[in-house]
């Protein structure tokens, strides 16, 4: 397996960087492809992620016709005939967010079968907000040898409360409550630019979708959706990661078409820490002199609170900012692996259940060290950049998930790095 080596370096990162689409955008949009039973579908801005092909792979295997144009970065789908109804283990397996197919199958099929997720690294991430707003809208599910399988041959609108803002089953119950007969009002929704994004695509496909971004999300169901063409929204956590990259290192580096309004809860922490955060024509750019930054408190929440997706990449940060920094962990309960890693780069860190406290300031020291999640992966090469000596970075399947050639960017903005190809003898 690939290998990346950073040697660490005194050098400030500076340029300009781009941003892909981003994946946890592009996954349920894909997923709401299925329910187009007229037409064409045309995504651009798509992102070439492991996580994307595995997500391809799931809707192709529906029977339905998935081209993917790399150069372009467009995925082309057509779901116009007869589809199937199953999303195998092989898939699910490889990737949670496919279980975002069950809400757009069931709809539009009036059957589905969908492999129970397994376990996850970073939580136990169970999908029951998922079943039971599907149980809510008239859907019989039963859960048997690893399947969950959902009948409605009609779903019907109804009235769900979520106990807590799921993305995922926000992004189901929406699709789902699309071919719904009647209204359906999804309480407490999740309100990530993601959820956004599916809404817009929703409803250029003729879909009555209103609400989304705030946490009462209302569905108008209609009789058939058909193809549509849409912009995948700017990934914010590829941004925010090279923002982190640029606060770290001293830099200065402008984040080429970041949305000010997308980050605003991670530029809200770096500005309290004392890096200047500008709003250009171009994007964001992001000027620090880590020297002078100042230690915080971070709490993840779902949005619009500071993302767990940036929590790995922001400890990092902490751990070069001299004082104790505090990091409370709220969405998954098992989301700081990297900081066991860290400790081989001489991260100082105490971790109590959900609250990880950062003793910033050591010098870092190069290491081998191994990703443990895709967000991990990106902040061991963070610590990496600054670490003394070389960082070699193992297990790099978790990184291609969610980051389109991030070594490449880093090293076009000084970064000393290199991919290699070779054993990863430590995973
Ligand atoms: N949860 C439940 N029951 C459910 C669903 C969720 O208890 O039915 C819990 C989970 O166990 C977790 C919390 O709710 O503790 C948040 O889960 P959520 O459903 O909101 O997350 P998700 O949809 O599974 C998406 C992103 C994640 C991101 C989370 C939170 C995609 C494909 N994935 O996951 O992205 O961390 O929202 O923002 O959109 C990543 O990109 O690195 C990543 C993990």
């Amino acid at each position: 397996m690939d290998q990346i080596i950073v040697t660490g370096s005194k050098n400030p990162l500076q340029g300009k960087v781009a941003i892909e689409g981003a994946k946890n955008a592009v996954l349920p949009l894909l997923a709401a492809t299925i329910l187009a039973s007229e037409g064409t579908s045309t995504l651009t801005n798509v992102p070439i992620l492991s996580d994307v092909f595995t997500m391809n792979n799931v809707v192709r295997g529906l029977d339905i016709d998935v081209t993917f144009d790399e150069e372009e970065k467009q995925v082309i789908i057509d779901a116009s005939g007869q589809i199937g109804s199953q999303a195998p283990y092989k898939y699910v397996n490889q990737m949670r967010a496919s279980i975002v197919v069950l809400g757009p199958i069931l709809a539009r099929n009036g059957y589905a079968k969908v492999s129970m997720p397994g376990g996850c690294t970073i939580g136990s991430r169970p999908i029951d907000l998922h079943l039971q707003g599907l149980e809510a809208m008239g859907a019989r599910i039963t859960q048997r040898s690893g399947y969950i399988e959902a009948h409605a041959e009609k779903l019907k609108g109804a009235h769900i409360f979520m106990d807590f803002p799921s993305v995922g089953a926000t992004q189901n119950l929406m699709m789902a409550a699309c071919l719904a007969e009647g209204k359906t009002v999804i309480e407490n929704a999740a309100r990530e630019p993601e959820i956004v994004d599916l809404a817009i695509f929703l409803n250029k496909m003729g879909a009555k979708v209103r609400g989304a971004g705030t946490e009462t999300i209302t569905i108008q169901g209609v009789e058939h959706l058909k193809g549509a063409v849409h912009q995948v929204v700017q990934d914010r956590i590829e941004a925010g990661t090279f923002m982190v990259a640029a606060a770290m290192t001293g830099g200065d580096v402008l984040i080429q078409d970041a949305i000010w309004e997308h980050n605003r809860p991670l530029l809200s922490k770096l500005q309290e820490m004392g890096v200047e955060v500008l709003e250009e024509d171009e994007g964001i750019r992001i000027r620090s002199t880590v020297t002078d930054l100042k230690p915080v408190s971070v709490t993840t929440l779902p949005h619009p609170g500071f993302p767990t997706d940036m929590q790995a990449q922001f400890t990092a940060l902490m751990s070069v900012v001299k004082g104790q920094s505090t990091m409370v962990e709220t969405v998954f309960e098992n989301r700081f692996q990297h900081l066991e890693e860290m400790r081989r780069m001489n991260v100082h860190s105490e971790i109590l259940r959900d609250t990880a406290i950062i003793h910033g300031g050591q010098a870092l020291e190069g290491a081998q060290v191994m990703s443990t999640d895709l967000r991990a992966s990106a902040a061991l090469i963070l610590a990496g950049l600054v670490a003394e000596g070389q960082t070699i970075v193992g297990k790099l399947s978790h990184l291609d998930r969610g980051y389109y050639k991030f070594h490449e960017k880093l090293a076009q903005l000084g970064a000393r790095i290199e991919r290699i190809k070779g054993e990863d003898s430590d995973v």
